[in-house]
């Protein structure tokens, strides 16, 4: 499957391009390419004036924006000029901050390479650096007008990174299309093998259903103000264990996972969420190699990330919880439940 999607999100088109070889770096136009050293790795040359950061969180600051726009400064580059990041979450995220400053908003284009930014990052619109020793504190909400899509990064992607983005995907299905979620139960198996990785028509389908969930949601609430904000299942306990354990030991996608099954959980004990579904859901994260607990991480430390967030949040933090599947909603958890749940996700 090739070809292009057009989405409208708050008034801005996002054109989402579909291509099973690696695209191509266009080096004609106004552009500016921002790649980390590991995606640099990727192409044989790269275009001329491009920006190499550092891989890893640390780029995503201050630092990282001035040197985008340096770069883009020494360039001669105007409003029409177009930023392009090759790169996962970290690139996609600051490159789009970049551009959205940049002369008041210039051209935005983005080449996910990871799973989780394909399916992620790249789409809906938010930008974000890391601030105050929080991630994504500093942000704007500026779609890109193209993101490539292109599984051809994926053959060489480590499981667990791959399996990071899978975890994202089982998410969006467990949110809004019923049939994608039965073909991941259907073939859980498979896709741990690595074979998948290389089956380009596979992920691009996959891929496209999964955007095509979340244009849904973004579309009805670009700016997060009522159901965007489901798109954050599993992420309230999953960011409580990603930020105890230093963002290091977990995956953004293991912590999701980990996170969507406590959501669950707390669902069920309040006898809101369907049994056989949160069964099925645990199912299907542990046929993929998702731990349903975790160990060597006290319940505590995880307790006290949630509620630093909280508090960085002005206490405006709800749980997404699910009453089936497809079927979501946000609600305020007592204390004593939240602490409940998060022991019982610990060996
Ligand atoms: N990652 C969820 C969102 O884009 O809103």
């Amino acid at each position: 499957m090739t070809g292009t999607d057009i989405f409208s999100i708050d008034g801005r088109e996002s054109h989402v391009v579909y291509t099973e070889g690696l695209p191509a770096l266009d080096e004609s136009g106004e552009s500016l390419y921002v790649f980390d050293r590991n995606t640099a790795a990727l192409f044989s040359r790269l275009p001329e004036g491009s920006v190499v950061l550092e891989p890893g969180e640390q780029s995503k600051s201050w630092t990282g924006v001035e040197s985008i726009l340096k770069a883009a400064f020494a360039r001669g580059m105007s409003r029409d000029s177009v930023f392009i990041a090759a790169g996962g979450g970290m690139i996609c995220d600051i490159t789009a901050f970049a551009a959205s400053v940049f002369m008041r908003g210039a051209g935005l284009r983005l080449i996910p390479t990871s799973l989780l930014s394909m399916v992620d990052a790249s789409f809906g619109g938010k930008t974000a650096i890391n601030f105050g020793g929080y991630k994504n504190l500093v942000g704007t909400f500026y779609p890109a007008g193209t993101i490539t899509i292109s599984p051809a990064f994926l053959t060489s992607l480590p499981l667990r990174e791959f399996l990071s983005g899978l975890a994202e995907i089982v998410k969006y299905a467990m949110l809004g299309d019923a049939s994608l979620y039965e073909s991941l139960r259907e073939k859980a198996a498979a896709l741990t093998r690595a074979e998948c990785r290389g089956d380009a028509g596979f992920l691009l389908d996959v891929i496209r259903r999964t955007l095509l969930i979340k244009a849904r949601f973004v579309g009805e609430d670009p700016t997060e103000k009522g159901v965007r904000a489901y798109l954050n299942l599993g992420h309230t306990f999953g960011h409580g264990l990603e930020a105890a354990t230093g963002f290091e030991r977990f995956t953004h996608g293991e912590a999701v996972a980990w996170g969507t099954l406590r959501a669950l959980d707390a669902g069920r004990e309040l006898g809101i969420t369907g049994r056989d579904y949160a069964a099925g859901a645990a199912r299907l994260f542990t046929e993929l190699g998702f731990p349903a607990k975790v160990s060597g991480v006290p319940a505590a430390e995880i307790l006290r990330a949630m509620e630093k967030d909280k508090k960085k949040r002005l206490g405006r933090v709800k749980f997404v919880l699910q009453r089936n599947l497809c079927d979501t909603f946000c609600e305020n958890l007592e204390q004593a439940l939240v602490q409940k749940i998060v022991e019982r996700g610990i060996v």
